[in-house]
């Protein structure tokens, strides 16, 4: 929001409207301006995406630009920045904290214009070689001034309206990252002739954030503190929110709890060459001194050459941008050399030799159309909010996921609300809150037609606050919440159309059998129709269902058939995996099929003889809540006459027998571990064991092979000694295992 002034009003205008009417868009506008300004600068509260702030601030821009009678002077648009709270002293900076100018193309041409601006500016010929460049993320927190005078850190402002912002000191002496107190550099760990010395007088300009992980965590607390009746606590919308809610909280004491974070990426006034200051030649030169007096610098800034190298820059950092531990919310370039950073200068108040390229917006506003309940595969229900499409983070977004009832009440999100919607990377895109005042929620063509403002919707436009049915929207049965668990499922199992459209999908994806062909839409149409309603119903499809299917070419058909056909040489793992055991993913069903080699080794002849659930805890990484999910699995005789009736259709794979394990030189073997050894510790003992093969147990009975004893070995050693089992010390454990 503090870039706005640096976009350019490009709407077009219709003006068809009276003037009456023009001017009343105008007012409402500000006051709608006014209104989140306060939010975001003052409360530290923003209710809107800053997005939608700069799509009214281009609005309003854009009808001033049109009627100029109409600007005033306490227009949005004829200010830039915050206000100065009450509570702290106003700080003037000695050289203004400048804002840049935005290049919106989210294109990589975006860093082509900047290029051919700057080279036009500098007076280059096509053929004068590329200029150098530094280019650096935009960091999303706040701007800050931190100024030492003789190596002492005295006083720490905010940008505020870039002239005169905020003395924060008490608040920024709390984050651990900042340097108090500046030492100077050894001589010898940088360039011949350069300044190391910390000059008496050393602004550093620089942003402040907050990381995600201390984000989320800082909120998990707020919740408790919420959730424990204290008055006063909030959640924060977003990282940059809570930082700056932090550095402008008028108690010390609380801005501490708050974990901030700093980036240095410049300098304000500093003590001239001339009386002794540091003489830079390159912004990048800047940076690496600014480090190396213990400045946190980002490891992400780059010398780039020209324009082909930014655009890779851009390209590289949008690509990587979420696996930061923090917010960007784009790159900014520099021209490196200072001597053409002066030469360059300013426009108004952004310099000519930088620019801020912007990434698309992580953040929109969008409307509630309906709430879903959606049923998962183990028949979990989820609340998904259905949207008015919405761009965002380089998609369309049509839903989000609620995840539970607890989460939607959390939010209060109902229908017809106006919701944030954020979607960062492959993430699946989230609600992350209601905002109370609606607006307008469609991208900004024009003039906007309708009222620019207004409270939430009243009932009936808002829907009631949002509970689960505790019947399955799908099959009717009951829906149970269990005790201590946050979801509620649906009972009906496979009689459930939904969870047996999920199972069949399940069954049918490229790491289970593999059915190719066999999507989301066939499968509702063989479900809704009755034709398939368990599994081994679609090794029974015939050419003549399918082909009547709606839509359904015959040669479709034809390659479902054939792919049902291919599916049925299948392999172990890849059945087991496919039959949807709850807890029992791909690496389970592996270890599943090495440990036992043969289906009937698991599932038994008759239910009866199936594994056991100590059998089952044999298999490395099966424990006791897997073990009882496989057991239970078997002993239900539906899944049982399912798995008869695949393998009555054709379905085979290869089986052995557990070889592998039996070859084990240890295989067969039960160990008992007491004592402290010499060298392994106790689970490194317990892993070499398994690696070859042996079972370890913790109780020593008649079936024991051996009783490994270390140092303070107790009751485990006298029962061994009183059963007559052998007991191995450290060293002769590991020659058993060298074999
Ligand atoms: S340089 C004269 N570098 O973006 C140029 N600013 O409008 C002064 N920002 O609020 C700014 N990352 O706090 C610069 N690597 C970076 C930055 C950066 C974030 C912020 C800055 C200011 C806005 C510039």
């Amino acid at each position: 929001m503090a870039d706005s002034k640096a976009f350019r009003p490009k709407a077009p205008v219709d003006r068809s409207l009276f003037a009456s009417d023009i001017e009343a868009k105008v007012k409402a506008l500000r006051a709608q301006l006014h209104h989140h300004a306060h939010c975001y600068h003052t409360l530290d509260a923003p209710e809107i995406p800053d997005a939608e702030y700069d799509r009214l601030f281009r609005e309003l821009q854009a009808l001033e630009a049109a009627h100029p009678a109409l600007v005033t002077p306490d227009s949005p648009t004829q200010r830039v920045g915050g206000k100065v709270l009450d509570g702290f002293s106003p700080v003037r900076h000695a050289v203004p904290m400048l804002s840049i100018n935005t290049e919106t193309d989210t294109e990589p041409a975006g860093a082509q214009n900047f290029d051919a601006r700057v080279r036009r500016a500098l007076g280059l010929a096509e053929t004068d070689p590329p200029v150098g460049y530094v280019a650096e993320l935009k960091f999303d927190g706040l701007a800050m001034s931190l100024r030492y005078e003789h190596g002492v850190l005295v006083q720490a402002a905010t940008r505020g309206d870039g002239e005169v912002g905020e003395d924060v000191t008490q608040n920024i002496r709390t984050i651990g990252q900042i340097p108090l107190r500046l030492q100077d550099v050894p001589s010898g760990s940088r360039g011949p002739g350069e300044t190391l010395a910390v000059p008496a007088v050393l602004e550093v300009r620089g942003e402040v954030y907050m990381r995600r992980d201390d984000f989320e965590a800082l909120n998990a607390r707020q919740r408790e503190r919420i959730a424990a009746g204290e008055k006063g606590e909030k959640t924060f919308v977003n990282p940059r929110n809570a930082a700056a809610g932090a550095v402008r909280q008028l108690d010390p004491a609380i801005a501490a709890q708050r974990p901030l974070s700093f980036f240095a990426y410049g300098l304000g006034e500093v003590t001239p060459a001339a009386q002794g200051g540091p003489r830079f030649e390159t912004h990048y030169d800047l940076l690496q001194t600014l480090k190396s007096w213990g400045f946190p610098v980002a490891a992400q800034v780059q010398r780039c050459l020209g324009a082909s190298e930014l655009i890779a820059y851009y390209q590289h950092i949008g690509a990587t941008r979420d696996q930061l531990p923090f917010d960007i919310d784009g790159v900014v370039y520099k021209v490196d050399r200072l001597d053409l950073q002066r030469q360059l200068g300013f426009v108004t108040r952004e310099p000519r030799w930088a620019v801020a390229h912007k990434y698309p917006a992580q953040e929109q506003l969008t409307t509630v159309l309906a709430i879903d309940v959606q049923v998962g595969r183990t028949g979990k229900l989820t609340p998904v909010a259905k949207l008015a499409p919405v761009f965002v983070g380089g998609v369309t977004v049509t839903n989000a996921t609620l995840h539970n009832e607890d989460e939607a009440r959390r939010k209060d999100v109902r229908v017809g609300d106006t919701v944030v919607v954020r979607r960062a990377g492959d993430v699946i895109p989230e609600i992350v809150g209601v905002v109370p005042t609606a607006v307008r929620p469609e991208p900004f063509d024009g003039l906007r037609t309708g009222p620019v403002g207004g409270l939430r919707p009243p009932p009936p436009e808002r829907g009631p606050q949002f509970t689960m049915p505790r019947i399955c929207p799908v099959c009717s049965s009951a829906a149970v919440r269990e005790e201590g668990e946050v979801d509620y499922r649906c009972t009906g199992g496979l009689f459930c159309s939904a969870q047996r459209k999920q199972a069949i999908l399940h069954f049918a994806q490229r790491r289970a059998v593999e059915v190719e062909g066999l999507g989301e839409k066939l499968v509702d149409q063989l479900v809704d129709g009755g034709v398939v309603k368990t599994l081994p119903d679609l090794y029974r499809l015939g050419l003549t269902a399918l082909a009547g299917l709606d839509r359904m070419a015959d040669k479709s058909a034809q390659n479902i058939v054939q792919a049902l056909q291919k599916s049925k040489q299948t392999t172990l793992p890849r059945f087991l995996f496919g039959l949807g055991i709850r807890h029992v993913g791909e690496a389970t069903a592996k270890a599943l099929a090495q440990h036992f080699g043969k289906l009937d080794a698991i599932m038994g002849e008759t239910a009866e003889s199936a594994a056991t659930v100590a059998q089952l805890l044999e298999v490395a990484d099966v424990g006791p809540i897997v073990a009882e999910s496989i057991h239970t699995f078997f002993q239900q005789p539906h899944n049982r006459e399912v798995v008869e009736q695949l393998r009555a259709c054709g379905l085979t794979w290869p089986e052995g027998e557990p070889a592998p394990r039996e070859a084990l030189p240890l295989a067969g073997k039960t160990f008992v571990l007491t004592g402290t050894f010499p060298t392994l510790g106790r689970e490194e003992a317990k892993a070499l064991l398994e690696a070859a093969g042996a079972k370890v147990a913790g109780s020593v009975s008649k079936k024991t092979d051996y009783v490994v004893a270390g140092a303070e070995a107790g009751s485990k050693l006298d029962k061994a000694i009183a059963l007559g089992v052998p007991t191995l010390d450290e060293a002769a454990m590991l020659a058993l295992l060298r074999g």
